[in-house]
């Protein structure tokens, strides 16, 4: 292992500056506008690939593409076979006057790099490629074939994955999937996550007047659309962060007592998560600890809402329609077409007659459980364990990977969810950054691993 240890070592400062070139690309799948960066960024990961000594091609989709990119490989290779996902596309960067630098310009602070992506996720799957450099560059013999599928629609839901998954079943065949796009609870605390949050998303819009009126001539005699969803938005949730459409709880399945004792050892304590946040106060669902909430129940988010006038100074107006974007983040056993269901006819039922409602459905995937007791997740811990020389702690996670219950859906892997972003990263916020240091033990995490999972017995 020497000589690929030794040659991460060597190539750090190269490595960042090809990172740097990675993260200059405003890969946001959300936006249309940015349609050509994300094909941009797949034909650089492509070239990246190529230049490694991968076997390296791009694939259209119907949306963004996909890359594949493969250690090579005799024709009918009987070496085990692990799979890594991850994906080039990242969040909308805005609001941007709260960027210290621009989102797509990266840069090296400390031992911190910042732009958006970094940590979510290009910084995360970009270890593994280093890794993977390593041994082809040295000549070191890897124990295992390795195949790279980056994608460029993670952020929106995946949508296009699951076809490309059914028709490339034979090429992506594998013993697992290897995926860091999750968190650590701190720098000296590796993780292990053996469950993700699933999630339904969908958009509501209640509509009034035929056009913004005048709030003087014509206030008070017609429906505020804007009051009229405060209104039924607010009627959710009660005040102990409970969801009172009924059913929503339907299947739930209940924390083991094993599971809380777990969950109380993680590290990230209460007072740091408030301190982190920066709110005021913590809340959540009365008789569940916020690491139980945020990893193991269920919740209905507001994640935008929009009406009327937002200019500067003011105009008298009622506005003619009021809109939210919503997600209900989901966990085992609840079916998200159930909850999806639910939740729409009881919008239906109490919303007033003075608006109009109407919903548009979004994105879905069930949420993803599976204990960490198989023999390469065991081998994964051992991996962990040497990079960062710490014992992995084992956890839940409240973010949702859609695409997970489809590998095991269609290629039969379970995923290892090896997450190297910290707490204090910013994922999905205003001056997202990676931290060096995971990078670095990120790598060499990645280099263990394929020893660890190419060791372990059960391979074809
Ligand atoms: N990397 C996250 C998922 C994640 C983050 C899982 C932290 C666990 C801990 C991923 O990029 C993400 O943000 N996924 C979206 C999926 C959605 C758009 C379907 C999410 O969770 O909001
Ligand atoms: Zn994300």
């Amino acid at each position: 292992m020497q000589p690929v240890l030794n040659y991460l070592k060597q190539n750090q400062k190269r490595f960042l500056a090809e990172f740097g070139d990675y993260l200059r690309f405003a890969s946001v799948s959300a936006q249309p506008e940015h349609k050509k960066d994300l094909l941009a960024c797949a034909e650089w990961l492509v070239a990246h690939g190529r230049k490694i000594g991968l076997d390296a091609r791009l694939c259209p989709t119907a949306g963004h593409p996909i890359v594949i990119a493969k250690t090579p490989r005799k024709k009918n290779s009987r070496r085990p076979h692990f799979m890594v996902y991850g994906h080039y596309d990242v969040q909308p960067p805005e609001p941007f006057e709260l960027w210290k630098t621009p989102p797509f310009e990266p840069r090296i602070a400390g031992r911190n790099i910042f732009a958006r992506g970094a940590t979510d996720n290009k910084g995360q799957n970009f270890a593994h490629l280093k890794a993977v450099e390593a041994y082809l560059q040295t000549g070191t013999p890897l124990p295992c074939d390795v195949t790279f599928v980056l994608e460029g629609e993670e952020e929106v839901g995946s949508a296009n994955l699951s076809k490309f998954l059914k028709s490339h079943r034979a090429e992506l065949d594998c013993e697992a999937v290897v995926i860091s796009d999750t968190g650590m609870p701190a720098p000296d605390h590796p993780a292990l996550t053996y469950a993700l949050r699933g999630i339904i998303a969908f958009e509501i819009i209640l509509r009034g007047p035929a056009r913004d009126l005048h709030s003087g001539i014509f206030g008070g005699a017609v429906e505020n659309p804007a009051m009229a969803l405060a209104q039924l938005l607010a009627k959710v949730r009660d005040d102990q962060g409970h969801v009172k459409i009924p059913g929503f709880y339907d299947g739930v399945a209940p924390l083991s007592k094993y599971e809380r004792e777990q969950i109380k050892r993680y590290p990230l304590k209460d007072a740091q998560l408030k301190k982190l946040l920066g709110a005021p106060q913590l809340f959540g669902e009365r008789g569940f600890t916020p690491t139980e909430q945020r990893s193991s129940r269920p919740t209905f988010e507001i994640n935008g809402l929009t009406s009327g006038y937002q200019g500067e100074g003011s105009k008298t107006i009622v506005p003619a329609w009021a809109r939210a974007k919503i997600t209900c983040r989901l966990v085992p056993n609840q079916r998200p077409a159930h909850v999806r269901k639910i939740v729409c006819a009881w919008l239906k039922k109490n919303c007033p007659p003075t608006v109009r409602l109407e919903i548009t459905a979004g994105h879905g995937a069930e949420a993803y459980l599976v204990p960490p007791t198989s023999a390469p997740a065991q081998a994964a811990l051992r991996a962990l364990e040497k990079a960062f020389g710490a014992r992995p702690v084992l956890m839940r996670e409240g973010g949702s990977i859609p695409i997970v219950n489809e590998f095991k859906k269609i290629l039969g892997a379970d995923s290892l969810l090896l997450g190297i972003g910290l707490p204090d990263d910013n994922a999905h916020s205003p001056n997202e950054k990676f931290s060096l240091d995971c990078f670095e033990q990120g790598q060499r995490m990645s280099v263990y691993l394929w020893q660890e999972l190419s060791a372990t017995d059960g391979h074809r």
